[in-house]
């Protein structure tokens, strides 16, 4: 697995974008595309968008400009495929909730019918679940979605687990779907590569178009997911509760633990907005107990108290793993909590020091509120540029925003590895500016 995505390691054309068929139809957009051209934020249909921006990747690669490894732009094309009183599109959200969730489905089936006048959207219920338990699809009407941005969580149910494709395949053919949207994150977009697979094997016409989704921003190629903002704002609100009860008690600490797997943004970003954490622990800066706690008390009895983020995944090396995944495949955590708050009263009594240890764990409260002014600004922007994308054809891909440009990305791309925090690089170095705490605890 990547610790960072590494662009060296594509070339072009693995970002060369599939399509049903190619695009014949004048868009009905084309009405707003007059006089486009590209600029510093949008990039004009037929030019490219590079997958690395540096000098340095540009002379690594030693080829020509136009044979650097680039994205297909999103936006609105002037040619589309599909013809709209004929077709059919479908949602389907896969996984664990992320707040913008509900604006991504309205932004979706508000910008097929206002902008394409594709009024025949259908809601699978329940993730991939909803394409082959039998159950009837919600019809997503204009009125249906009218306020459901308002609102966390998902109207269409959710839930982990891949499905057979040829089962999925089958429902779509039945129910005469030609787009099908999928919300989710790596596993679910590897399951929206094995359904474009499949229904190009069966000769079958359908654009499947993915809005990655990832509370803990761990998709590579895209500058930040949908949700993360809104996630890691309601984490600083824990934070300030554990900072005010830490610093109201004798040598107070304030333990935080907050959610991220394999990759520690949300807890960097909440220490970075917070500016008053003391030590930010992440799955990707392994630390060992018995230097951290050294530490931790010498800061208790310089500040008088102590405030301690730590993501879910961090310190798993500490304990020992049993194997076991939950319905995603994601290896199943040891609490990492609990076990630092026993260690660090047992440090503290052992070294005879005064000590209250506050622990608060914001959980699931993070990720189940609407999306804040911000994401739901994104999460409309991907939507339109999925739609986009889906009307012209395209398949096996996702949408994402990249280096501040929407592009198209293709599906093995976006999870052929995992975002992560570098621990050489300038977010980590944020981290231990503004924390103060030591490179590594080992
Ligand atoms: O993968 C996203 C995520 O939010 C992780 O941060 C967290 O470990 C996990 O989902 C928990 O989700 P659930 O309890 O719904 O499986």
């Amino acid at each position: 697995m990547l610790s960072t995505a590494d662009p060296l390691s594509i070339d072009a054309s693995d970002l060369r974008i599939r399509r049903v068929g190619e695009p014949t139809r004048r868009s009905p957009m084309v009405r707003l595309l007059h006089g486009r051209a590209s600029s510093p934020h949008y990039v004009h249909e037929s030019d490219r968008v590079l997958l690395d921006d540096t000098v340095g990747s540009a002379v690594a690669h030693q080829c020509a400009v136009g044979d650097l490894p680039s994205m297909e732009p999103g936006g609105p094309r002037e040619y589309i495929y599909f013809d709209p009183p004929l077709t059919r599109a479908a949602i389907v959200t896969c996984g664990g909730l992320c707040p913008g969730l509900n604006n991504v489905i309205r932004g979706l089936v508000l910008e097929l019918a206002d902008n394409y006048g594709v009024t025949e959207v259908l809601g699978f219920r329940d993730g991939f679940r909803g394409l082959v338990d039998g159950s009837e699809p919600l019809p997503l009407s204009q009125d249906v979605v009218a306020d459901i941005h308002n609102r966390g969580g998902t109207i269409l149910g959710t839930s982990r687990g891949g499905q057979d494709p040829g089962a999925m395949v089958a429902t779509l053919e039945r129910l005469g779907v030609n787009l099908l949207f999928v919300i989710g994150g790596d596993g679910t977009l590897r399951g929206a590569q094995r359904i474009a697979d499949e229904a190009d094997r069966r000769g079958l016409t359908l654009s499947v178009v993915g809005v990655p989704k990832t509370i803990d921003n761990d998709i590579p190629y895209i500058d930040q997911s949908f949700g993360f903002q809104t996630a890691f704002t309601r984490a600083t609100e824990s934070i300030k509760s554990a900072l005010t009860e830490a610093s109201s008690t004798p040598h107070g600490v304030g333990l935080v633990k907050v959610m991220g797997r394999h990759s520690g943004f949300i807890a960097c970003y909440a220490a970075l907005a917070s500016h008053d954490v003391d030590f930010v622990l992440i799955p990707e800066v392994p630390f060992q107990l018995d230097p951290f706690l050294r530490v931790l008390r010498d800061r208790v009895r310089q500040r008088g108290h102590a405030v301690v983020v730590v993501a879910e995944g961090a310190g798993q090396e500490l304990f020992a793993y049993d194997g076991a995944v939950d319905a995603s495949g994601n290896a199943k955590l040891a609490d990492i909590g609990p076990l630092l708050r026993e260690a660090i009263l047992t440090d503290f009594a052992a070294a005879g020091t005064e000590l209250s240890v506050r622990y608060v764990d914001p959980g699931y409260a993070i990720r189940s509120v609407a999306a804040n002014g911000w994401d739901a600004v994104y999460c409309l922007r991907l939507a339109q540029a999925a739609v986009h994308a889906a009307m012209a054809g395209r398949t096996a891909m996702v949408v994402g925003r990249w280096h501040g440009r929407f592009v198209h990305i293709p599906i093995p791309v976006a999870t052929g590895g995992r975002n992560q925090v570098d621990p050489n690089g300038d977010l980590w170095m944020s981290v231990l500016e503004a924390t103060g705490q030591p490179a590594r605890f080992s």
